[in-house]
């Protein structure tokens, strides 16, 4: 890295800026590299000695080392999703499988990048604010590399992703209010007590980590492009780092096109669609940045990881959907849940409701935006459906309860 640039204002910071937002505006940072000198590096691709993130290491904002990172981030599988894709009629369906990461979600690609960093600077506790995954991503991630994680989640989180955060050893505080309440708190204790925050968007260092999936699809298409990347959103930050790791590859010369990086929002929840929408309804083509607003809305999602108020990477997100040409699409939360074992039942890959949400945002662009039956999509699965039980149980009912007899079996009509 060489230093950070405002998403809002523009204004750049040197490399020893100690800050996480612009000095002059309060904007979000990103973080700034010098590609002519990467591109170098990286012109035959990136080598194929490691199988984690870290393998993107002229591309990402942390020391050069020796020693591997303890657990395997990143390096997920792409699938072709053949008669799930079928069954709209698309013959290009992919989807991105992040649930395999060590906890379960496409968070410990941040974890990771931010721990890299944690490190590099000396820091000893990481806090964060999440709805649930990025906190068990840090603190599964933290236990690993022997750091102290503090984690603040609404006191309604699911009660996989909490059990996860204190199996790991992290200080779990459940805070009676929603996800904005506590990153508010968050943020006011890492300053009080002088932690490293890795909240989501706030943190710079974030969106470094969430890039890698796209060199990951780029890298498992074989060097293709896909024609559009369906991101699910809540902080924006998944979607603005994705959006990144294809800037990333443009600007070292790797793509010469670049993705629509489509936005999956709930209903209930969607403040960067809206924000997206407002500039498109204005007509504005090239809106000037530093005086966009996404403004905040009431959350109220059955898909947990996606119910935010107020966007913490929204700007940076709407420049991406924006930028890249992408839709914005808001999906009831039934279809959400309806998209579970949709996937579940013609893939196998069992996604929590956020993760599930690209699908029904498929079948929705499907149905009104008319994709192409041969483009190319990828929906990014961000999150296992064991993080989620009680929200997934509503959508398979119950099991067949019977006495331990074939008669039983028989009786309960199934096609045997
Ligand atoms: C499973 C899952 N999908 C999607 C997201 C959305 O990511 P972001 O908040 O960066 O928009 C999250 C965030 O918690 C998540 O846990
Ligand atoms: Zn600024």
């Amino acid at each position: 890295m060489n230093g950070y640039h405002c998403i809002a204002c523009a204004e750049s910071q040197a490399i020893d800026f100690a800050g996480f937002l612009c000095p002059d505006c309060g904007g979000n940072l990103d973080i700034t590299y010098d590609y002519a000198a990467i591109a170098k590096d990286v012109a035959g691709g990136f080598g194929d000695d490691q199988n984690d993130l870290f393998r993107y290491a002229p591309l990402l904002p942390v020391r050069e080392t020796d020693a591997p990172f303890p657990l395997r981030i990143g390096g997920t599988p792409l699938y072709a999703a053949a008669r799930l894709g079928e069954s709209l009629g698309l013959r290009n369906l992919y989807l991105k499988d992040d649930t395999v990461n060590p906890s379960a979600s496409t968070k410990d690609r941040a974890s990771a990048v931010v721990l890299r960093r944690a490190i590099d600077i000396g820091a000893k506790v990481v806090s964060i604010a999440s709805t649930g995954n990025a906190g068990s991503s840090l603190a599964c991630l933290a236990a690993s590399l022997g750091l102290r994680a503090v984690v603040f989640v609404p006191e309604n989180a699911p009660v996989a992703k909490l059990t996860q955060a204190l199996s790991f050893g992290a200080t779990v505080f459940a805070v009676r209010g929603n996800y904005d309440d506590a990153f508010d708190l968050c943020l006011a204790a890492s300053d009080e007590f002088g932690w490293f925050n890795r909240s989501t968007g706030y943190n710079p260092f974030t969106r470094e980590g969430k890039k890698t999936c796209a060199y990951e699809i780029w890298e498992s298409l074989g060097g293709r492009v896909p024609d559009r990347i369906v991101v699910p959103a809540g902080d924006g930050n998944l979607l603005s780092g994705t959006w990144k790791g294809w800037r990333d590859l443009r600007a070292v010369g790797l793509v010469d096109r670049m993705p629509k990086i489509d936005c999956v929002q709930s209903e209930d929840s969607a403040a960067i669609c809206l924000a997206v929408r407002r500039i498109r309804d204005n007509g504005e083509s090239d809106p000037d940045w530093s005086t966009v607003v996404v403004d905040e809305v009431r959350a109220c999602t059955a898909a947990d990881s996606i119910s935010v108020d107020r966007p913490r990477d929204g700007l940076a997100a709407v420049k991406g959907i924006f930028q890249s040409g992408g839709e914005t699409v808001t999906v009831p939360d039934e279809e959400i849940l309806a998209a579970i074992p949709e996937m579940a039942r013609t893939t196998g890959i069992f996604a929590e409701p956020a993760a599930a949400a690209p699908w029904a945002a498929v079948k929705q662009m499907v149905r009104d935006n008319g994709i192409g039956v041969d483009e190319l999509v990828v929906c990014i699965v961000s999150g296992s459906g064991l993080k989620d039980i009680a929200n997934v149980q509503k959508t398979v009912g119950e099991p067949l309860i019977i006495d331990p007899t074939i008669e039983a079996i028989r009786k309960s009509k199934i096609d045997a």
